[in-house]
């Protein structure tokens, strides 16, 4: 639960007499590394990595067989992505990209819009024209690595800790409460097939936080905001809360994927068991998708003296490596699921309905459109949307489009055209000049 835990003082006494009461289990086909055994559950088993240590032969050898996923530490974010205005640099963030797929690893996206690790421009911008700046950011960085990202962070740690359940202060949060929405809208729109997470930390159980994140996520599900995913950093100290996979079934029942996006856990008698602990939880979980530890080598933390990774320092596997591998191959049946299964607001009697939620800019437009069985299922639907005059179609996804200006149609993808009675899908379209005003019309087939 602590956000920088201090050092242990107890950390040496503690790790040799976790080792020694370590027992080795399994059978003797069981997977022999996390990445392939997380794949016998249907899951992934990434790490976060840095571009500036690729060159190191014992950091690669215990990426390229050990992990499935990656997550650049920090060569994706604001500050190194877009160090001036409008001028994008990519050359780190690719080198992590390309490191992760030459290596059949899905790439965790991180993060889009924090407030932390923001450029100096940026932390002197201020509403509209930080607005304006920050959707651009999130448009151009996700088109950049659009179709290669499995799911991007696309808003970290805009919630405030403490008991008040709501957003933190930032330059972000003051250019008004809908930032994190048109963010999402904006991501969608650039990267449409890549997961879009919200991600935080002291989200390691019930608690205020965490509630006001799960609020905030069934709003977005009942509005049709698109997101797919909630990330559990999991930067643990010596204690796991008891409601840690209570709380990511939560989530998960939500209509939402759970993943736990930055594990460490505080060197300490505690920590092999504290790792199998927060393991079994996702393996218990239907739709948490995998697991991030953030870091490889106790010596490549950002947490230092924490000794809180899987590897010590010479890149030998330590007592919660085991841990953890033992969990992940004595894991139970539960296979993650993916199908979006949200809850539609109102239901209306017959036939199909649509709803559009906009996000406008001066110019542009990001239109997402819930479409909603009635109450019997629908078999391939068509929905019909007045365009303003001076308003044209530039993009849309899990849709086929026809016409750009004026009345214009768009009909299911093989994907979501069966809705079942009282179910909902979304698509959606984005354009220039405004957006559409009027309730469409939606005929199902
Ligand atoms: C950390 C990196 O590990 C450090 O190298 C960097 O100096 C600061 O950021 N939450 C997050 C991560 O979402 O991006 C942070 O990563 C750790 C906390």
């Amino acid at each position: 639960m602590l956000r920088h835990p201090r050092r242990l003082l107890a950390a040496a006494l503690a790790l040799s007499a976790g080792a020694a009461g370590l027992v080795l289990a399994g059978t003797a086909d069981a997977a022999t590394t996390l990445g392939a055994s997380a794949a016998e559950k249907g899951r992934y088993f990434g790490a976060a990595i840095a571009a500036g240590r690729l060159g190191d032969a014992t950091y690669t050898r215990l990426l390229t067989t050990e992990f499935t996923s990656v997550t650049p530490e920090n060569e994706m974010k604001w500050d190194a992505t877009e160090p001036q205005q409008g001028r994008f640099t990519f050359t780190n963030g690719d080198r992590i990209l390309n490191q992760g797929l030459s290596n059949g690893s899905k790439v965790r996206g991180h993060a889009l819009l924090w407030h932390a690790q923001q450029p100096g421009w940026a932390q002197s911008l201020s509403g509209s024209a930080l607005r304006t700046a920050a959707i651009n950011h999130v448009t151009q960085v996700a088109t950049h690595y659009r179709g290669k990202i499995y799911a991007w962070d696309v808003v970290n740690e805009a919630f405030a800790d403490g008991g008040s359940g709501g957003r933190r202060d930032s330059n972000l949060q003051r250019t008004g409460n809908d930032w994190i929405e048109a963010a999402f809208r904006a991501a969608r729109a650039a990267d449409p097939g890549a997961k879009l997470c919200y991600n935080d930390y002291n989200t390691d159980g019930i608690n205020a936080k965490s509630t006001g994140i799960y609020t905030m996520v069934r709003d977005f599900k009942a509005r049709g905001v698109p997101i797919d995913c909630v990330g559990f950093q999991s930067h643990l100290g010596t204690g796991v809360d008891s409601t840690y996979q209570a709380n990511l079934q939560r989530f998960a029942d939500l209509g939402v994927d759970v993943q736990i996006t930055e594990l460490d856990v505080a060197q300490g008698a505690n920590q092999a068991n504290i790792y199998a602990t927060v393991t079994r939880a996702c393996l218990a979980v239907a739709r948490c998708t995998g697991i991030t530890v953030w870091g490889i080598r106790d010596t490549d933390s950002w947490r230092t003296g924490d000794n809180p990774l899987l590897f010590d320092g010479s890149g030998n596997r330590k007592a919660a490596y085991t841990s953890v591998l033992n969990a992940l191959n004595a894991g139970g049946t539960t296979t993650p699921t993916s199908s979006p299964t949200s809850t539609p607001t109102s239901v209306p009697s017959a036939g199909c309905s649509a709803t559009v939620s906009l996000n406008s800019w001066n110019g542009g437009y990001v239109a997402t459109v819930r479409v909603r069985a009635g109450s019997s299922a629908v078999n391939g639907w068509t929905v019909t949307v007045a365009l303003p005059g001076g308003s044209a179609l530039t993009g849309v996804w899990s849709a086929t489009g026809s016409g750009t200006s004026g009345t214009v149609s768009f009909g299911n993808v093989a994907y979501n055209g069966q809705i079942p009675a009282g179910g909902s899908t979304e698509f959606g379209f984005q354009g220039t000049g405004s957006g559409p005003t009027a309730t469409p019309a939606c005929r199902a087939s």
